[in-house]
Parts: structure tokens; C-alpha cells; sequence
């Protein structure tokens, strides 16, 4: 029989057997792998191939033409459409255990490490109203007026208007209405992504789910805003929490919702937040957990691998605004936390103050550079902490880690992959993993987190 090769255009029936990290359904069409944006395993659907890789092809669903059983209706009216949430239409205990099942699968496949078997997963309570973050981008909508919401799935340049969000707070979505309303009159445009022309950048929104505390955050090409005043009082009479209005200027062509703070319109320029049972005062810059309560228990299971006795040395690598060092340094005898972003570690080093803390101390280094410092010195820990970003540890971090040879590490992740390539180098390096749980910290995407305990053989 000749087979006809998938070409994009061609349409086909196929039967969604599995998910893929990013959360697209996976399928299998004559020995190709086909990625299914919008499929759900146990999904039978129509889909269209949208793009030829080398070795898979990517398609979109058509038709659902028989449902999977993990099928639920979407709570939020802009699902499809929005790049957020892409797990929204799955069963929640089926999200669950697709991530804990993520994390295993890479250790074998990427790792090479033994089976672990089945993986614990920290559910997330409430699934929904968990976010203290949001980034809003101001643009222009598909008819050309003006927007403030988030873009649609795979276009960065594109805005749609928000207008419900369950992942935050209730609130925020009255902030953004109330600033997309002020500002559309204005005379203020949108920065435009490609043609770098505009004014309105993006609107950042934090709250401290502990405390209630709000901070707003206007981002901005070069320039100021005449009546910002008027803005700010609108704000505050609909939602009393905010504590602080900020303008910062993003100069640069970078599409980020970063910059130079330029002024505080309103409050001290802080907010606070409790995590545990640490305070923390955080500014526009400052980064923070953003699933905060969920973190807790992503850093009580830390602390219950790390089983400290009061008097160990600990080093936490990628300390960011210091909450693991700081709940380590309750228990431990001295924690000395590195980390890159200076604004981060000035965070930390207040927060240990505000707390009472005097055994910790934060060193701003890139990891990389500090231990090769460190095994240079022949530094001696009993116990080393790493949380680094999706891409993981540099080779050469891992090198002197185990050059140093602490007795244990635990390692916090954000990306499986890289997770798993990791601890396969642990492993050749004299480690055996000891434990690991994975935490759901942001439900209805596809992403996970996992804690590993390693342990020096
Ligand atoms: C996942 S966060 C860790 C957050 C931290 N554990 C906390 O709870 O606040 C990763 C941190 O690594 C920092 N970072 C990224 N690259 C780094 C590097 N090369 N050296 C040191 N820190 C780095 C980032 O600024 C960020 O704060």
C-alpha cells in the first residue's frame, strides 16, 4: 500500500493517545508522531496538519468527533484562544496525573535513571484564584481597536481584550477593565511589537495572597502620563487594597514587562506578602513565587527531605528573594544564598532582617563563577539547595557540586527536561536519588514542578 505523506493542509481522523510536555494531545499516524493542539488523550478527531518537522508533524483539531472521558467544559469564555490555560477542558485529576507521569517519564527517558515508580503530586487549592501575578499587554484587538488583555496562543504581537481571568484574584480583571476604559480615551497609544512605535506597554498586577496587599504597575515606553492622578483615584475607589501605584519605563525593544522604575504615583512602593511564616516586602522588581501558598508546600517538602538538626552548612544556589534560605536558616546552623539579580538579593537580605534572621547571608554572584570559587577553596557544605530557571544547572555547576560533594542536595525544579538531564549527571557523579515529588503549582497549564532529594553514595 502507498502511503501518501503528510503535508500541511491535509486533513485526517486520528486517535489522541497521550499528552506532550507543553500539553498538546499526541497521536500516531503511520509511524509519525502528530501533535495535536487542542486534543485531549482518548480524544478521536479530526485535525488538520498545520506544519512537517523532521520527525513529527504538528496539526490542530477540527472536530472532536469523539470525546475523551477526561473531557470537561471550559470554566473561562477565551479558552482556545488564549495561550494560558491548555488544560482547562481536562479533568483536574487527570491534569494531576499527567504531570506526575511527565516527571517519571523524563527521568527514564532523559535521565536514564531507574523507575521510580509512581510519583506523589502536591494538588493545588483551589485550582483556580491561585496567580499573584499578571503581566496585561496594551495593543490593538483583530478589528483594530484598542486592548488590554493577554495574547492569543503563539502571537506575541497580537492582544485580545481580557475580560474574565480565574487564575488571579477577582480583582484584577476590575483593575484591567477600569485602565482599559481611562486609557482608550486617553490619547495614548499602544506600543506596537514589531514597528517599536507607541506608549503603552503593559500593565503589571501583584497582590500578596496572605496579606491582601496590591501593587500596580504601569508599563511604559520613554514619557509620562499627564493625568495619572485621575487614573489612580479610579483605581483605588473601586479596589481599596492597592497599596501602590508604580510607573516604570521599558526603553528598550525587548518585549518585556520590565524596566526602569520612573516614579510611584501612589503608596510607599512596596507590597507585602507572608510566605510561612516570613514577611516579605516587595517592590515592582522584586521577583516572588508566584503561586505563593502552593510554594509552601513545595518548601515544606524541601525542608522535610533537608531533615536538618540545627547545625548544618547550607548552600542554596538561585536564592532569588531568599524564601528557601530563609525558612532553611530557621532550622539550620549558617545558609548563604547566590544569586544573579541584584534587586533579588538586596529583597533577601531585608527580608532576613524583617524576620529576625541572623544566620543567613546572600551573595549576589552568578552560580557558574561562585563555585568555581568555591571548589577552588575546598568549601565544605552539609547541605546544597539549587532552584535554578527552566534551563537548569550549567554542566560546570554540576561539576563543582559534586566536586564539593555535600552529603545531600536537593534539587527544586521548574522544568522536567532539564530536571532529568541533571540528575542523570548527579547519579554518574556518586549520587542516588533518594526522593522526589512533583508539585502542581500552576493548574490548568501544562506545567510542573518537582523536588529531588539526592543523596551522596
Ligand atoms: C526559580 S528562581 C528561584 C527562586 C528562589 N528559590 C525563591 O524562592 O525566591 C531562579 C532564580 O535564579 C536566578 N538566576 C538565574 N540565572 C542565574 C545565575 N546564572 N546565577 C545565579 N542566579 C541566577 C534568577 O534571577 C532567579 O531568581
Amino acid at each position: 500500500m502507498n502511503m501518501v505523506p503528510l503535508q500541511p493542509g491535509m486533513e485526517l481522523t486520528v486517535e489522541v493517545s497521550d499528552l506532550a510536555f507543553q500539553g498538546r494531545g499526541v497521536a500516531h499516524h503511520e509511524g509519525l508522531v502528530v501533535f495535536v493542539d487542542g486534543g485531549l488523550p482518548g480524544d478521536t478527531a479530526r485535525i488538520e496538519i498545520i506544519r512537517k518537522r523532521r520527525r513529527h508533524v504538528e496539526s490542530r483539531v477540527l472536530k472532536i468527533l469523539q470525546p475523551s472521558p477526561y473531557r470537561i467544559p471550559p470554566r473561562c469564555r477565551h479558552f482556545g484562544l488564549c495561550g494560558g490555560c491548555r488544560l482547562q477542558d481536562m479533568a483536574y485529576e487527570q491534569q494531576l496525573a499527567f504531570k506526575a507521569e511527565q516527571v517519571r517519564n523524563h527521568l527514564i527517558r532523559v535521565g536514564g535513571l531507574a523507575d521510580p515508580g509512581e510519583i506523589p503530586i502536591i494538588p493545588c487549592e483551589p485550582t483556580f484564584g491561585y496567580r499573584n501575578k499578571m503581566e496585561f499587554t496594551f495593543g490593538t484587538d483583530f478589528d483594530r481597536n484598542p486592548a488590554l488583555g493577554l495574547h492569543p496562543r503563539g502571537k506575541y504581537w497580537e492582544v485580545f481584550d481580557l475580560e474574565e481571568c480565574f487564575l488571579p484574584p477577582e480583582s484584577f480583571a476590575r483593575i484591567a477593565g477600569i485602565t482599559r476604559e481611562f486609557f482608550a480615551d486617553s490619547g495614548y497609544e499602544s506600543y506596537h511589537p514589531r514597528q517599536h512605535t507607541g506608549f503603552l506597554r503593559n500593565l503589571v498586577l501583584r497582590i500578596g495572597q496572605n496579606t491582601g496587599q496590591i501593587l500596580v504597575n504601569l508599563v511604559t515606553a520613554e514619557g509620562t502620563v499627564q493625568s495619572a492622578g485621575e487614573w489612580v483615584a479610579r483605581l483605588r475607589e473601586a479596589v481599596p487594597e492597592i497599596v501602590t501605584v508604580a510607573h516604570t519605563i521599558n526603553a528598550t525593544r525587548a518585549n518585556i514587562a520590565v524596566g526602569d522604575l520612573a516614579e510611584i504615583w501612589y503608596g510607599g512602593g512596596t507590597f507585602t506578602e507572608r510566605l510561612a511564616d516570613l514577611m516579605f516586602t516587595l517592590g515592582p522588581r522584586s521577583f516572588f513565587q508566584t503561586n505563593a501558598r502552593q510554594a509552601e508546600k513545595l518548601f515544606a517538602r524541601a525542608l522535610e527531605y533537608a531533615a536538618l538538626n540545627g547545625s548544618e552548612r547550607v548552600l542554596d544556589l538561585y536564592s532569588g528573594a531568599g524564601a528557601i534560605s530563609l525558612l532553611m536558616a530557621r532550622r539550620a546552623g549558617a545558609v548563604t544564598g547566590v544569586e544573579l539579580v541584584a534587586e533579588a538579593v538586596e529583597a533577601a537580605i531585608e527580608a532576613a532582617g524583617a524576620n529576625g534572621i541572623g544566620n543567613c547571608e546572600f551573595i549576589c554572584d552568578d552560580t557558574k563563577d561562585f563555585m568555581k570559587k568555591q571548589a577552588a577553596a575546598g568549601a565544605r557544605y552539609d547541605l546544597a539547595i539549587t532552584d535554578p530557571p527552566r534551563a537548569g544547572l550549567h554542566p560546570k555547576v554540576v561539576d563543582h557540586l559534586i566536586e564539593l560533594a555535600p552529603p545531600r542536595i536537593i534539587y527544586v525544579s521548574c522544568n522536567p527536561a532539564t530536571l532529568a538531564r541533571d540528575l542523570g549527571l548527579f547519579q554518574a557523579g556518586g549520587y542516588a536519588l533518594q526522593g522526589i515529588t512533583a508539585v502542581d503549582m500552576f493548574p490548568h497549564t501544562a506545567h510542573v514542578e518537582a523536588v529531588a532529594l539526592l543523596q551522596r553514595v
